[in-house]
């Protein structure tokens, strides 16, 4: 198979090739603007889409907000493991503090849709990728993080995530402080190969 050929002209492909996954503590500010952030979702709803049900919506979780947010994460903390120690609970109330940008990411299947839910949840996820990839050519860094947290029905529920939708994860954007580690390359024989008959 091919591999990345170093002379091609990656043109607007570019940012695609090089976004990165920026974990909340090496994020900081300034967050992205309103006007940024529309862009970002714009971007997640040019994603490809069968019979454009957006099975997706997100959530803007403002700053103002991030304390009650904080309480609600340490109540799940305190659900799952009553035990949880100090430093636990001061690290599930930094998962809701501490990005710049914070958005609840949130997956609708449409149950009564002709559109198959695996091909929904494709869409959802497109749309995620794009928004990722929309932050990093923006010059920003972000991330999607689940965690247990996310199959907890009461925060579901307390962040008015209905029944008929599934709260899948919680994208963290903002200026990169502190670049990753390098990405690993991955083979793209993986992925690629081509059929003979
Ligand atoms: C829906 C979703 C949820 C994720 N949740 C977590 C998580 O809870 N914890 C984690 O360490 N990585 C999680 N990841 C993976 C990271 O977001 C990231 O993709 C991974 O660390 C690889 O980094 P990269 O995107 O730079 O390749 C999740 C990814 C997706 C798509």
């Amino acid at each position: 198979m091919t591999s990345l050929d170093s002379n091609a002209e990656p043109a607007g492909v570019g940012a695609l090739l090089t976004r990165r996954s920026v974990s909340p503590k090496r994020l900081g500010w300034p967050a992205p603007s309103d006007a940024q952030l529309a862009l970002v979702i714009h971007a997640g709803l040019r994603a490809p889409d069968h019979a454009g049900l957006t099975p997706w919506r997100v959530i803007h979780i403002p700053m103002a907000r991030r304390d009650d947010l904080a309480q609600l994460f340490v109540l799940e903390k305190q659900r799952r493991n009553p035990l949880a120690s100090a430093e636990e609970i001061a690290r599930a109330r930094e998962h809701a503090t501490r990005a710049p940008t914070l958005l609840a990411f949130i997956v609708r299947v449409h149950a009564d849709a002709l559109v198959p839910a695996h091909e929904q949840w494709l869409a959802a996820g497109a749309a995620l990728g794009n928004m990722l990839n929309a932050f990093h050519a923006l010059g920003f860094g972000a991330i999607v993080l689940s965690g247990d947290r996310c199959a907890d029905n009461r925060l579901a529920t307390a962040l008015d995530v209905s029944d008929e939708e599934r709260l899948a994860g919680f994208i963290s954007a903002g200026t990169v402080l502190q670049l990753p580690p390098a990405a690993p390359s991955k083979p793209v024989d993986r992925v690629w190969s081509t059929w003979r008959a």
